[in-house]
């Protein structure tokens, strides 16, 4: 979707992506207590940056939809909870802060081919060392269609992509899952690759 159709569905009083977070962002708790710093790239309505602020982690929600992003905030009051949140695009994205969390989920497809090592090579330099990276992106596959509202502002992952940016961290967890999905109530399915890095204590 491109940001005015992400602006439409935002500004809708419903929580298009819902309330609950996601397992991928109770998995954070496995490896960094917090309170740690995390970075939510594409944060959307705020589900996952919500729940790790709960856990007591100094979070910041970035996301390319200003309506997403009040949302956040909305939801964080809800739960009485707070947070930072940053409106910014993930193909120029430059932080002055350093993390111990780069988080991600869904907002990875939208890093252009020619802007991937660029970024991720700043998403690693701004990663504390020991800290990690927790990452689903949405990757080709040859049983699964692309998705009948996929947008042209979006680009699949290939296969082994996403962990040949992190070579020299260790792989602390990989996964490559199908799964339906029913948005635009249209029943699809798509395929994923989960990753979860850390970064050495020394060296890159
Ligand atoms: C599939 S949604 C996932 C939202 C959230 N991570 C979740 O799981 O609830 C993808 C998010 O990426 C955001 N997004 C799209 N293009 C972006 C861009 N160029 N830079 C930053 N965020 C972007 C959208 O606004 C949307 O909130």
């Amino acid at each position: 979707m491109d940001k005015e159709q992400l602006q439409t569905l935002y500004l809708q009083e419903d929580y298009y992506w819902g309330k609950d977070p996601n397992e991928l962002a109770k998995k954070i708790l496995k490896y960094v207590a917090p309170p740690k710093k995390v970075v939510d790239l594409g944060a959307g309505e705020g589900r996952d940056s919500v729940f790790l602020a709960q856990q007591g982690f100094d979070v910041l929600a970035m996301d390319i939809a200003p309506a997403g992003l009040d949302k956040v905030v909305r939801l964080a009051e809800e739960f009485d909870t707070q947070l930072h949140t940053l409106e910014a695009n993930i193909n120029d994205v430059s932080f002055s802060d350093s993390f111990d969390v780069v988080y991600s989920i869904g907002a990875l497809q939208y890093i252009e081919l020619q802007n991937r090592s660029r970024q991720f090579e700043h998403f690693k330099a701004i990663t504390h060392p020991g800290g990690i990276h927790v990452l689903f992106a949405f990757m080709n596959h040859p049983e699964v269609d692309i998705a009948p509202d996929w947008g042209q502002n979006e680009y699949l992952y290939q296969p082994q992509e996403l962990e040949n940016h992190y070579a020299g961290w260790n792989i602390l967890e990989q996964e490559q899952i199908i799964f339906d999905c029913n948005s635009s109530n249209i029943p699809h399915q798509h395929a994923a690759d989960i990753l979860i890095v850390q970064k050495l204590l020394k060296g890159n």
